[in-house]
């Protein structure tokens, strides 16, 4: 028999400072009344002091071990989605595994921008489908707030820190991972990118100066991309598995900006209902949009409930994936 791949556990971690529209309002020329008409947004968290994505990361999967009663040294495989990586190298994945205890886990991050971690949610079911793994940890976060000129409006309010995690096992049943449609287009990188700190461009004065290791965002042009991807997307995966609106249960879209989702969600002919948005609290977390969704609506998911997760980001990257709620 084919074995399914299920989540079987989620937990998210948001830090504690609230970075409010108004507050924003008093460092850039920006007010809450155009950021929350053209976003959605009204608050960020942003992650204070000298701590990388991987505190976020260590609070989040310490909570997912907890209440699953996992013992870490169970955990075979560590994904960590991130575009802020505590460094270049190494992965923060292994750092992550390190203070956990997870010391017969191997472990990478991944980067595909806001699509990371559902790429890595899709990895992880592949390889849980092998038969060959049994349990892994799929991370998904970010620190955008140490990537982000708070002298550009047009991006600095768009964006907060957040990290979710999920475990992932096979089924029992037949609830877990159905099918997914994952798509990258390279010929974006230019519109939506951070252009300094890579081998390109390593860090000098004049990138520092000029602030080129802060996020660069054509944010028009991506808004018609990413509308017309994700909205794409999510209709596909419901014509090729023959679902209707009425059998969707629930979407979990990435948090780019209200205006997105709402465009995915009449494409794919679904109530306002339907939809799981918390933009208006956290802003863009980046790859932590979509598991700390699924962590704040878990409790009103129900067994067996047919959910899509779509994604769109840099790169550019997008895709759906379609799954029985398992829990
Ligand atoms: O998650 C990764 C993928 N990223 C996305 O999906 C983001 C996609 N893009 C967007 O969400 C939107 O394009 C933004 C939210 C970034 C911008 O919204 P927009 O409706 O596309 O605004 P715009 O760039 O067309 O700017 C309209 C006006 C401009 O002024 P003028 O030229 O009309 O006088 C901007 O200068 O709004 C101005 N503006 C602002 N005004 C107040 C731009 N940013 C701000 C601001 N506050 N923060």
């Amino acid at each position: 028999m084919q074995i399914r791949a299920k989540i079987s556990a989620v937990h998210s971690y948001v830090p504690d400072y609230v970075l409010t529209n108004d507050e924003l309002a008093t460092m850039v020329d920006t007010n809450d009344e155009w950021i929350t008409s053209r976003t959605g947004i009204k608050e960020r968290r942003i992650l204070k002091g000298n701590l990388g994505i991987s505190f976020m990361a260590e609070h989040a999967v310490k909570g997912l071990l907890e209440k699953s009663n996992t013992d870490p040294k169970d955990i075979e495989l560590l994904i960590l989605a991130t575009v802020t990586a505590d460094y270049n190298f190494p992965a923060t994945a292994n750092i992550v595994c390190d203070r956990l205890g997870m010391h017969n886990a191997f472990s990478y991050d991944v980067n595909a921008a806001c699509s990371g971690f559902l790429f890595s949610l899709d990895t992880a079911a592949r390889l849980i489908e092998s038969g060959r793994y049994q349990k892994i940890v799929v991370v998904g976060g970010d620190k955008m707030s140490s990537i982000l000129n708070y002298e550009d409006r047009t991006t600095c309010i768009i964006f907060g820190d957040g990290c979710g995690a999920v475990l992932m096992e096979p089924s029992t049943d037949e609830n877990g991972f159905i099918d997914s449609i994952l798509r990258s287009d390279g010929s974006g990188s230019k519109h939506l990118f951070q252009p300094a700190g890579g081998s390109v461009m390593p860090a000098s004065i004049e990138s520092v100066t000029q602030k080129k290791h802060s996020v660069y965002q054509e944010g028009q042009y991506v808004f018609k991309f990413a509308v017309t991807s994700m909205a794409n997307v999510s209709a596909e995966i419901m014509e090729k598995n023959q679902l209707t609106a009425n059998d969707v249960d629930w979407l979990v879209p990435h948090q780019a900006n209200k205006r997105i989702i709402d465009a995915t969600r009449e494409r794919m002919g679904l109530p306002e209902e339907k939809v799981t948005v918390n933009i208006q609290k956290y802003g863009n977390t980046t790859n932590g949009t979509i598991p700390i969704c699924l962590h704040e609506w878990e409790d009103r998911f129900k067994k067996g409930d047919n959910i899509i997760i779509s994604a769109f980001g840099g790169g550019f990257t997008w895709g759906a994936i379609y799954l029985k709620w398992a829990i």
